[in-house]
């Protein structure tokens, strides 16, 4: 197999409940299967590794290898997937897209006030600060169970596959994802019954999937713009070791955003054409941007096409108005311009962080579906100054290179080895001013540690915050949690020195400890605060979604 290879995969044509799958049962490791995840802003998509080494992607009961990461909270329970889609029609306030971009996040980030102006589904404040979404009947969910239904559901599609429970994924997220956003997409996994056994950064996974590990050497830069997020990696593939230097994106530039452009224009066209507007009418709107959307597709391979909704709005005599109006690929590419021109900073962002110049780099990979537009890739191409490998699958590469990954983890394929690196360097303070601990863009795993000590006579305790980010000034940082160090032993000010550990895993999860520095005695850390859901309430949906498979 050459480079690329591994990127193809093959189709899943099995029937639900494979035999073979059952049988190859009890050769298995107890514990369930175990299978890769790209848990994406608009599709997710399952892979595996066939007994052969071939990556396999699976399809959905509809027969597709991309299920959209849709959750319709309908009347009769939630609905996810293709069969969510109905809901977009009937209920978008109930119909949940995107939930990726809102997991992990702040409800007061800037972004986030944006976003919430946009949706046609309502974002709440969380009583920690998280972004949670309303749903009608009064009830809120958090962004990690809508991501838990999802997973779920991803996890039916795996276990009719293998015909045995698969308990375990390597799941693919954004390299640039806090420790908020990665904890995050962990407990949705538990949630949904599946333990994750590693967080794969999305462009390692890509150049993974593409088969990078089978080819020569190369400095690649790995560019995926995807239905939410736009994610740069300058990954270096040598002797089969994967190295990422630098990771760069735009968390909110996607197909979604260019959607929503286009969904802008033909409003203003259908108030001049037609004489009404349709701006608060949430139904008419979003018909307009599923049909903004199939139009946009097509644009990609045809000069001309149109938009066409058979029913954008009902008159009050009950009779349909039906919206129509030819697009060009020119005019869609003028109402992107905006959204096309910010392409350019993460890239040279990338390059400028790992020191490179764009001449060093070999190959430019494209992932993700809004790669198919051809202003994404002239713009890429004009940033980069070299013509980007196309490949056949963007949407399936990322999953691929989960799957591989599971099987480089149970020992199925040697000689590759996974670097990677801090995306954002993890301060500590004392109330006053932030100090970095450990610096962006480390090769992780890493440990660092700081030593406190206290103030008063007898101090009993010390208070102190974790931040990410690389400001000493807390407001210019994220505060990830809130810790006290418990009962410490009674001692006049300053004798008493508590070292603080702070380590960074492989994929990007936090974990602290502290001990005496002079005993070496463990000592008891309290969480006062942290972003994301309490663990109890990770617990207790666990345990409910395990009671209504
Ligand atoms: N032929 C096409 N032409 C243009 N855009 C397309 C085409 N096919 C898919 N897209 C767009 O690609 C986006 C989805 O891409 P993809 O499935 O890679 O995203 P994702 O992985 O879910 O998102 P992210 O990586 O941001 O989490 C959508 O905006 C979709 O409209
Ligand atoms: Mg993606």
């Amino acid at each position: 197999m050459t480079a690329g290879d591994g990127a193809r995969g093959t189709r899943d044509s099995s029937a639900r409940g494979n035999p073979r799958g059952a049988t190859e049962a009890r050769a298995r490791p107890r514990g369930g299967q175990a299978v890769g995840i790209d848990l994406g802003t608009s599709n997710s998509v399952v892979a595996v590794i066939d007994k052969d080494g071939a990556p396999r992607i699976l399809t959905t009961p509809e027969g597709s290898t991309t299920m959209p990461s849709l959750v319709w909270f309908s009347p009769d329970g939630p609905v996810v997937g293709e069969l969510a889609r109905a809901g977009l029609d009937y209920s978008p306030d109930l119909t949940i897209f995107g939930a990726k971009r809102l997991l992990g996040r702040r409800f007061d980030h800037p972004e986030i006030r944006r976003l919430s102006r946009v949706l046609p589904f309502e974002l709440v404040e969380a009583p920690n600060g998280d972004t949670w979404i309303a749903l009608s009947a009064g009830r809120s969910v958090s962004p990690e169970e809508v991501c838990a239904l999802i997973l779920r559901e991803i996890r039916h599609i795996a276990e009719d596959h293998y015909g045995e429970p698969v308990t375990r994924a390597v799941i693919t997220i954004p390299a640039w994802y806090d420790a908020a956003q990665r904890q995050a997409t962990k407990d949705a996994a538990q949630i949904a019954g599946l333990t994750v056994v590693r967080l794969l950064s999305e462009p390692t996974a890509a150049s993974l999937g593409h088969g990078a590990h089978r080819g020569a050497d190369r400095r690649y830069l790995v560019c995926d713009l995807g239905g939410g997020t736009f994610d740069v990696a300058a990954v270096d593939v040598q002797a089969g070791i994967f190295e990422v230097l630098a990771t760069t994106g735009d968390a909110f530039l996607g197909g979604d955003d260019v959607d929503r452009a286009v969904v802008d224009n033909l409003i203003r066209d259908v108030r001049s054409a037609r004489g009404f507007d349709i701006t608060s009418d949430t139904i008419a709107v979003e018909r307009l941007r599923l049909a903004a959307q199939n139009t946009k597709h097509e644009l990609s391979d045809v000069a001309v096409s149109k938009v066409y909704v058979p029913e954008l709005v009902q008159l009050p005599s009950g009779r349909a108005v039906e919206y129509q109006k030819p697009m060009r690929r020119d005019e869609l590419e003028q109402w992107s311009s905006s959204l096309i021109r910010r392409i350019e900073a993460p890239i040279r962002e990338a390059l400028r962080r790992c020191g490179r110049k764009r001449e060093d780099i070999e190959e430019v990979l494209l992932v993700g579906g809004m790669t198919r537009m051809p202003v994404v890739r002239r713009e890429i191409a004009r940033v980069t100054g070299r013509e980007p490998h196309v490949i056949p699958n963007p949407e399936e590469v990322v999953a691929v290179g989960a799957a591989l990954e599971v099987a480089r983890l149970e020992g199925a394929i040697e000689g590759v080895l996974l670097i990677d690196v801090a995306a954002r360097g993890l301060a500590v303070s004392l109330g006053g001013d932030c100090e970095q601990v450990i610096a962006q863009s480390s090769v992780v795993p890493t440990r660092e540690h700081r030593v406190f000590g206290t103030r008063h006579d007898d101090q009993l305790r010390i208070e102190f915050d974790v931040w990410e980010g690389e400001s000493p000034d807390p407001a210019q940082n994220r505060l990830l949690s809130r810790y006290a160090v418990l009962d410490l032993p009674p001692a006049p000010a300053g004798d008493v020195l508590v070292l603080v550990e702070m380590t960074i895993d492989t994929d990007g999860t936090v974990r602290l400890g502290a001990s005496e520095l002079v005993s070496g005695e463990r000592l008891q850390l309290e969480q006062l605060y942290h972003a994301g859901l309490a663990r109890t309430d990770v617990l207790r949906l666990q345990r409910q979604f395990a009671e209504t498979p």
